[in-house]
Parts: structure tokens; C-alpha cells; sequence
């Protein structure tokens, strides 16, 4: 892997950060951004040593969209030729727990990739939209399907249709995001909770992660059998037995990953 230009990545307390950098551009997601993105959160998710990622973008702009640039003059052909919307499908096979920490714009495939992810740490100045309609399309990397999923119908429509904008409040408000954080702290504090995550039973937190994703799969029947199945399976790992000797024991459980 080449080293990445786009993006910064660094380990803290068994998370994986990646932080985009393109800072001229309000982080407006082109294709090296991405695949760099993608690569780093692929190799976290590789890596026994880590248990959760963080992805973010600077105070002013989580990212401010896919990159318009770089599109404006594409076909339909070199689009569909194109991997790029491909690259938030990668991040939904990441299989441990992804926090978005979002400050200032997270506009378009900005607002889709936190979307994408698990959970969503709030700055106070974060603001959430779908310009894309301004642009004479609409959102293409799932915003009208997870946002309709997080916000309901009528909302979902506002925003897409008429460039509707959340600010953290009401993206809480709403459900969208787990929590709003003050903004020189917005960061720490979502790589505190991945930290928090990441030191628990891990094949247990991919588990959980995998059947609450499963609800935007399938049927509530399909998806409670799915995680009955999960749940008996994680009576094959060691660490079913050690949590639950801990408790009877009333000791701290020291998780093994096993
Ligand atoms: N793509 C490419 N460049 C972008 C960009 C984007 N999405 N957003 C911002 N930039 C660039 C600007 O062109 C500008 O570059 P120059 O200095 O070279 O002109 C630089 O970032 C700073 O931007 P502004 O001068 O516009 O900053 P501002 O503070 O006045 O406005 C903003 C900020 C409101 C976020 C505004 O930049 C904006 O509206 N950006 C576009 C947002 C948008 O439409 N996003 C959707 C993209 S389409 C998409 O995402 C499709 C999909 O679903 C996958």
C-alpha cells in the first residue's frame, strides 16, 4: 500500500483514526480519498490490536460531499464504470463498530458516509444536508434510503427535495446522531467511546453490530432467527465462558477475543 496523501491515520487505546485531509477542498471526497479511506478501515478492521475506528474531518468541515469537480462533465457510462459510490458499500462490510465524529459540513456523500457508519459524535457547530438537488441530481451513495430509515418519510423528503439543512440539535433531536459534544472536545470524545467499545468482548461487539444492521436487511422475522443464531453461536467462544464466570465470580472478565 502506498502511503496515503489524502488522508491521516494514527492509533490510540486500540482505535484506528482516519482523518481526511484536504483541507482547500472542505474534504470533498474524491477517489484517492476514498480508496485511501476504505484501505486504512480495511487494514483496522485486519488488525487484532484494534477493536473500533473513528473516521473525521476538520472544525469546519467533516466533508462538504463527493467531490463536484470531479464529476461535472462524467457520463453515465464513466460513472457506472466508476468505483467511487462503491466505496461507502466497502464501509458496510467493516466489521467492527465505525464512529463518525462529525464537525461543521457534512453535506452529501459527506452526510452518507456518517451515515454509513454506526454512530455519529456531534459537534456543536455540525450541519447535515443533501444539496445534491441543487446540482440537478440527488443523493447517490444511500442518502435516500438510510436517511428516510433514520428520519422517517416527511423529513427525509424535506431534505432531499428542498435542501432541507440539521444542525447537531436537531440531527439529535431527530436521531440521527448519538450525541452533540462541544467542538474542541467532539473528537476526543468519539475516540473515547470507540475506545470504551473496543475494550469490551470483541467478536461479541461484531456480532451485536452485524444483527442491528441486519434490521435494514430483511424481515423481523428473518432478522430476530438471525439473531438468535448469533446469539447461540457466541456460546462456541471463550469469552461467553469467561464473562459469564466472571460475573458468577464476581470478578472483572478479561476478554480474549477467542
Ligand atoms: N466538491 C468539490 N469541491 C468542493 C466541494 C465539493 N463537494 N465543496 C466545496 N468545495 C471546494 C470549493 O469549490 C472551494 O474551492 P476553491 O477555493 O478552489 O473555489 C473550497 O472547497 C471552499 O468552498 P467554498 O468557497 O464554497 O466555501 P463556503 O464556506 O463558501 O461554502 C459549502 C461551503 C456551503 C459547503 C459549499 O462549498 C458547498 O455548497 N459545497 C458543495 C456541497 C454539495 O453540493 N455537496 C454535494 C456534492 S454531490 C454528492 O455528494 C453526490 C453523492 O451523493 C455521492
Amino acid at each position: 500500500m502506498s502511503t496515503p496523501t489524502h488522508i491521516l491515520t494514527h492509533t490510540q487505546n486500540h482505535v484506528g483514526i482516519v482523518q481526511f485531509n484536504r483541507p482547500q477542498a472542505l474534504n470533498a471526497l474524491n477517489r484517492e480519498l476514498m480508496a485511501e479511506t476504505m484501505d486504512a478501515l480495511e487494514a483496522f478492521d485486519q488488525n487484532a490490536d484494534i477493536g473500533a475506528m473513528v473516521i473525521t474531518g476538520s472544525e469546519r468541515a467533516f466533508a462538504a460531499g463527493a467531490d463536484i469537480k470531479e464529476m461535472a462533465t462524467a457520463t453515465p457510462a464513466q460513472m457506472l464504470d466508476n468505483p467511487f459510490i462503491g466505496y461507502w458499500d466497502r464501509l458496510t462490510k467493516i466489521r467492527k463498530p465505525v464512529i463518525a465524529a462529525v464537525s461543521g459540513y457534512a453535506f452529501g456523500g459527506g452526510m452518507e458516509l456518517a451515515m454509513t457508519c454506526d454512530m455519529i459524535v456531534a459537534s456543536e457547530t455540525a450541519l447535515f444536508g443533501q444539496p445534491e438537488i441543487n446540482l440537478g441530481v440527488i443523493p447517490g451513495a444511500g442518502g435516500t434510503q438510510r436517511l428516510t430509515y433514520a428520519v422517517g418519510k416527511a423529513l427525509a423528503m424535506e431534505i432531499i427535495l428542498n435542501d432541507r439543512r440539521l444542525t447537531a440539535a436537531e440531527a439529535l433531536h431527530f436521531g440521527l446522531v448519538n450525541r452533540i459534544v462541544p467542538v474542541d472536545s467532539y473528537l476526543d470524545n468519539a475516540i473515547q467511546l470507540a475506545a470504551e467499545i473496543a475494550a469490551r468482548a470483541p467478536i461479541a461487539v461484531q456480532m451485536a453490530k452485524e444483527a442491528i444492521n441486519t434490521v435494514y436487511e430483511t424481515s423481523l422475522q428473518a432478522g430476530l432467527a438471525h439473531e438468535r443464531r448469533l446469539f447461540y453461536l457466541l456460546f462456541s467462544t471463550e469469552d461467553q465462558k469467561e464473562g459469564m464466570d466472571a460475573f458468577v465470580n464476581k470478578r472483572k472478565a478479561d476478554w480474549q477475543g477467542k
